[in-house]
């Protein structure tokens, strides 16, 4: 068995080989160390007839199985799956944060994008993570507290979505969750690693503090039960009185005096913020890819955008005729990332409040054009400048190494049902813990997402850059139907990517990651696996990613562990990392056998399920 082949299917064996390799992930990579934290279990495919659900908890999938099981659609199980993580997986995702949905719709072939993430408060200011000096204050400080928390919208998006596609209620869709949260679980080892590595910020939050550490001050351990009756409480309310209470009645009141009053960096949320919040539907974007329909999310995530510009920059190279994890494959992957993410730094931001030339970005022509900067034999120079996609008149570049966090917080989940429904979601408090501040009484953290706004929001001349924190309100002029009416705070650029993939109109796969701005490379090679490279779901899953974000091309340890390819890309040129492993991949499809296919991330705790 030769390097590549072994780097190819080495997953099969990640789970051991993550238990035996301490040292793979940076600690700056990563809150928790996840070669601590993939099970063996974690890594077997599943195959089944009627219904397939991919989440990063196994709870999730469980209760997303039964949903699918008693009759509900991919819909209905999406609806019960979030909830269950908000329980289950508090630290990544939940009613205080946001996400984006992604639904094909088998019986009108329509696909739907509801954009579900926060905004920020109409009293907001550009300057709002500077300090005195005018010098960003430091991340871990200012994603802490009252004032990164956006408004949120998991539970705007994921009610919408349930009553605009689902067969069941509200009610019903929260059930699972509330008993879950009740009746209380066994703390897993994610679990116990995520509230170990963040005990500090949630000692600095009471309720926080009353939750996750023990009498102690001492993180809660693996193998201890959890419940949390405050969030039953709260999702029981929910379930009684619909979506109002949260966003205009006592649990509304609840969340903008925690922020307000929050021990650390209090915020400026009104209650008006909240009352004032629409989960969006929006065009989604798409491209084919060799033969395949592509649907993503469009502004204000970079992730659809960014993903599909590789995509088209990629198509116009013979990738299915190059070995996987040959220098020709990397050297080609990473060239395309790098020209999209030059763009993306460039021109993205939320779309009602800057222009964004997406259509130009995704013009066939101008990926022609960016294609031809790609050199057989060198890696281009990096950082790539932005290109003048065909919208655009002069060249405006703003040019700007987005701070993200590239934690493994934030989680992904797919699912088809029997009748060929696709959801893909990926939702997210931000980092692990959002902000640390757990609503007092009510059971759930809220959000840190406005730190995806750049820390320094203007230019040089005092303008906003397009993803420069904002206040104020500004008419949701990409939103489709009814919301068009509505104005709305702006949304931090994103870079999730919840991606929906057709074969001549047919539902084929459902995918997407967490991992900051780091999901859109980790996507892209799973996708690249399936179509180009003829991997089974689950070995395009476990196979070794390679991630550039216009700058150093980053392996994960099966592809780093080469030697050969690294000196390779060097002589190429590319200054080359180790990524160590990193993201969450679930994902589900329909094999051209008419059998449904589910894998799960390894380098998580993740469960595929089907029946
Ligand atoms: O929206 C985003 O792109 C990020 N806030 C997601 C965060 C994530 O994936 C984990 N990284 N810290």
């Amino acid at each position: 068995m030769n390097q590549r082949t072994l780097n190819r299917i080495g997953l099969l064996g990640l789970a051991l080989l993550m238990f035996l390799s301490l040292g793979f992930v940076p600690a700056d990579q990563a809150l928790v160390p996840f070669e601590d934290i993939a099970g063996p279990g974690s890594t077997g495919a599943a195959v089944a007839a009627n219904g397939m659900v991919s989440t990063a908890n196994r709870y999730a999938t469980l209760a997303g199985l039964e949903t699918l099981r008693a009759g509900g659609n991919a819909v209905d199980a999406m609806a019960v799956v979030q909830f269950v993580l908000n329980v289950a997986e508090p630290y990544a995702s939940g009613i205080g944060g946001g996400n984006f949905i992604m639904i094909y719709d088998a019986a009108s072939g329509e696909v739907i994008a509801i954009d579900g993430r926060e905004e920020a408060p109409e009293a907001y200011s550009p300057d709002i993570f500077l300090d005195d000096q005018g010098e960003p204050v430091p991340f871990n400080d200012r994603s802490t507290g009252g004032n990164p928390v956006g408004v949120p919208g998991t539970l705007a998006a994921t009610a919408r979505a349930l009553e605009e596609y689902g067969t069941i209620s509200l009610e019903e869709a929260l059930e699972p969750a509330i008993e879950l949260a009740r009746r209380g679980f066994v703390v897993d080892t994610p679990f116990a690693l995520a509230i170990a590595a963040d005990t500090e910020r949630i000692a600095l939050f009471e309720a926080t503090a009353a939750l996750y550490l023990d009498e102690d001050g001492q993180p809660l351990a693996a193998g201890d039960i959890f419940s949390n009756p405050d969030l039953a409480d709260t999702l029981e309310l929910i379930a009684q009185q619909g979506i109002e209470v949260f966003y205009e009645g006592e649990i509304a009141e609840d969340l903008v005096a925690a922020v307000q009053n929050a021990e650390f960096n209090p915020g400026v949320m009104e209650l008006t913020d909240l009352a004032g919040y629409r989960a969006v539907r929006r065009e989604p974007v798409s491209t084919t890819y060799r033969g395949y329909e592509v649907y993503g999310m469009n502004m204000p995530t970079s992730g659809g955008t960014t993903l599909m510009m590789m995509l088209n920059t990629l198509e116009g190279i013979d990738l299915p005729s190059m070995e996987w994890g040959s220098l020709s494959h990397i050297h080609r992957i990473a060239g395309a990332q790098n020209l999209a993410f030059a763009d993306r730094n460039a021109y993205m931001g939320d779309a009602d409040f800057v222009d964004v030339p997406v259509a130009g970005l995704l013009d066939k022509g101008y990926a022609r054009e960016r294609r031809g900067l790609m050199q057989l034999f060198n890696a281009i120079p990096t950082p790539v400048d932005p290109g003048t996609p065909p919208e655009v008149e002069e060249e405006e570049t703003t040019t700007r190494w987005h701070d993200d966090t590239e934690g493994i917080s934030t989680t992904h989940f797919s699912i088809v049902d029997g009748a060929g429904n696709l959801v893909s979601v990926t939702t997210t408090i931000e980092r692990f813990f959002g902000s640390g501040v757990v609503v007092p009484g009510r059971g759930f953290l809220l959000n840190n997402e406005l730190t995806d706004f750049e820390s320094q929001g203007v230019d040089a001349e005092g303008n906003i850059i397009p993803n420069g924190p904002e206040g104020g309100k500004k008419l949701r002029r990409t939103a489709l139907g009814e919301d068009a009416e509505t104005e709305g705070g702006k949304r931090p650029r994103s870079s999730m990517s919840p991606t929906l993939v057709l074969r001549d109109g047919q539902p084929f796969m459902a995918v997407g990651s967490p991992g900051g701005s780091r999901i859109i490379g980790y996507t892209l090679n799973t996708i690249l696996n399936v179509v180009d490279f003829d991997m089974e779901l689950q070995e395009a899953v476990n196979a070794s990613r390679a991630v550039a974000r216009n700058g150093r091309i980053d392996l994960e340890p099966g592809l780093y562990a080469d030697a050969a390819l690294v000196a390779g890309l060097q002589a190429k040129g590319f200054e080359v990392g180790d990524l160590g492993w990193g993201g969450s991949v679930q994902a589900v499809m329909v094999g051209e056998d008419g059998l449904l296919y589910g894998a799960a991330d390894p380098r998580r705790e993740g469960l595929a399920l089907g029946f």
